[in-house]
Order: structure tokens, then C-alpha cells, then sequence
């Protein structure tokens, strides 16, 4: 039986690897992609989930556009513009970011439809007859609005899976991850809604790094998704070696697919551990998730992920790139 999902994301470098995984692994039956402002603004999150669609055939799959910055935090503030990861780097004379505004692909030939992501998610979630995963690879903001509608859609949610968040490891701040630092108020009520949620964090994303021998290897298979994959991977080490060289400096890190990847093998994830973990929402820590290591702890609401396995990881993308 093949796992339902919806993908929530803002459609950036590794979020469209984590749109062609969902959409082409035989393991996964995609319903829906919802996408969110993050990476880059609304707009542009948007028309790239389309322009990855259409890269690979799937127009069949409905994008539902969604929130355009965060619950209550003001987007356009120094606070959030100027952080780490919208940095730049300067490649052979030419300045790159992690993220480009639109995706190297066609302009989209088709639309997303006419409901709004959150509303999508209440209609959904209280009419499905079979539970549903949802895989949330950008700032939380459509999940947390849905629930503030009509909490109840837990009820059909089998488990969310976030991309987001670290212990040992940072990138937007010194103690925050991007997805949760862009929308903390949003994460912090998707952690505390009652649904079982597995997080992906920076520790098990960096720890399971892609590098350029993966890259060959996928263009290697020469299809359309293995190739654009390939680009994006070599284009993402370029910005690391530069800005958060990891333990390869010839690698990056593709967080989003990692999320997915774990729905078709949950091995893929290691050392996840049930723990408290909840968002700091001001001062020098705004945005960090908090785990809560102790033995004695209470309200142990997710399944934190502190290591992943990079040979499984690739070879998940393999087989669905083929
Ligand atoms: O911190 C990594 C996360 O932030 C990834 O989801 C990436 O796409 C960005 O959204
Ligand atoms: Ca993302």
C-alpha cells in the first residue's frame, strides 16, 4: 500500500529535490503540494513547486498556494532578511545564493488552484477516509494556520515529518534553524498539536551529506529528475564549501529529501530519540528548538532525529530518479 502524503514547501534548491522524490518514488502516492513563503517570497516558492512539476510530468499533482510570511512576526523586518542563509557567495566572479529566486527550468504552463493551502488542508484532513502523512520542509506557517481553523484535522493525520530544527547545529542563527526561526509561533503549535511528528533536524541532515560523487552517480542516470537533482546538489556544494563546509567540504547538505526519504525507509533516520522539544520565541535564542535531554522529562512529543544514513539516503533518490 503506498503511503499518502502532502508536501508542504518553499520551493528552493532542496525542496524541489524533496517534490521529485515524493512524486516519483513507487513507495508514495503525493495528493498535494502546498507551498509557503521562506526561501524565497510566496510568488517564487510557488511558481518553482510548478516549474519542478512540470519538469518531471506531474502536473497531475495540484499545488495549493499558501501563507505569504509568517503568523505574527513581520517578514520584511532586518530580523528576517538579513540572516545567514539568505548570504551570499561569490563563485567564479558570479554572486550565488543557496536559493535563486526562480528555478533554472521552463516557466510554468500551469496553475495552482484557487483554494488557499490552510483552507486545502481543512477540507482535506476532515473529509479523507484513509489517514494521511504530511511532510513539511519550509516554515510551518500553513500547518499551524489549518490547526487554528479546525484543530480536529489532527485526527487524520498519521504523522507529520518536519524538516527543521537542531540540536548541536544551526544555520539562520547561532541557535536557530531557518524553517523555525522564519515562523516560530508556527512551530511551536505544530509541535504541541497531539499528532505523532518526527523531526529531520540539522543533525541528521548534515550528518547524511550528498557530495560530488552522488551527483555523478544521478546524472549518470540521465532522466530529467536525476539530472536537475545532479544540478542542484552541485550547486549547493559551491555555496557550502563557502559558507558551512561540512565533514566532506566537497558536500551539502539536500535537508528537504531527507524528510521524505524517511517515509519509504524510516532507517534512514538514526539515533531518533522520543524527547520534549519546544521553540524559544524571543531574545537571543528566538527560533531554537529546545530538546529536552533528561531522563525524568515530560511531554515527550517528538521523535528527534540526531543522525542519518547518507548511503541509504542516496541510494532512496536513486532508485526513484531512475
Ligand atoms: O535549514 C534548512 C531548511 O531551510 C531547508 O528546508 C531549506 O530549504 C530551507 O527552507
Ligand atoms: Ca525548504
Amino acid at each position: 500500500m503506498k503511503r499518502k502524503l502532502i508536501l508542504d514547501v518553499d520551493t528552493g534548491s532542496d525542496d524541489a529535490c524533496a517534490i521529485m522524490l515524493a512524486a516519483l518514488h513507487n513507495d508514495l502516492d503525493l495528493v498535494a503540494v502546498c507551498s509557503v513563503s521562506g526561501n524565497v517570497p510566496l510568488e517564487n516558492t510557488t511558481e518553482n513547486t510548478l516549474r519542478v512539476l512540470q519538469h518531471i510530468g506531474k502536473t497531475n499533482i495540484p499545488v495549493y498556494k499558501g501563507c505569504s510570511g509568517p503568523m505574527i512576526r513581520d517578514v520584511s523586518s532586518s530580523y528576517r532578511v538579513a540572516a545567514d542563509t539568505r548570504a551570499k557567495v561569490v563563485v567564479d566572479g558570479k554572486e550565488i545564493g543557496i536559493h535563486q529566486d526562480y528555478l533554472p527550468l521552463e516557466e510554468s504552463k500551469f496553475s495552482y488552484q484557487a483554494t488557499p493551502a490552510s483552507v486545502f488542508y481543512v477540507d482535506y484532513l476532515t473529509k479523507c477516509q484513509q489517514k494521511v502523512d504530511i511532510v513539511a520542509v519550509g516554515p510551518l506557517t500553513n500547518l499551524a494556520v489549518a490547526l487554528l481553523i479546525e484543530p480536529r484535522i489532527v485526527d487524520n493525520i498519521n504523522e507529520i515529518v518536519i524538516m527543521g530544527g537542531g540540536h548541536g547545529i544551526s544555520n539562520e542563527t547561532r541557535c536557530a534553524e531557518f524553517n523555525i526561526f522564519y515562523d516560530p509561533e508556527a512551530a511551536q503549535r505544530v509541535l504541541k498539536c497531539g499528532a505523532k511528528i518526527t523531526m529531520v533536524p540539522l543533525d541528521a541532515t548534515h550528518k547524511a551529506y550528498v557530495n560530488y560523487e552522488d551527483a555523478r552517480r544521478l546524472r549518470e542516470l540521465n532522466t530529467n529528475a536525476a539530472k536537475f537533482a545532479a544540478d542542484m546538489i552541485e550547486h549547493r556544494i559551491e555555496f557550502h564549501k563557502l559558507r558551512q563546509p561540512l565533514e566532506d567540504v566537497n558536500s551539502c547538505a539536500l535537508h528537504d529529501p531527507l524528510a521524505v526519504a524517511y517515509l519509504i525507509d524510516p532507517t534512514v533516520l538514526k539515533d531518533v530519540q522520543l524527547l520534549n522539544v519546544e521553540v524559544s520565541l524571543g531574545g537571543l535564542t528566538d527560533g531554537q528548538t529546545v530538546v529536552d535531554r533528561r531522563y525524568f522529562q515530560d511531554n515527550r512529543n517528538v521523535h528527534f532525529a540526531f543522525d542519518g544514513d547518507r548511503k541509504k539516503f542516496v541510494d532512496i533518490m536513486c532508485d526513484a530518479f531512475k
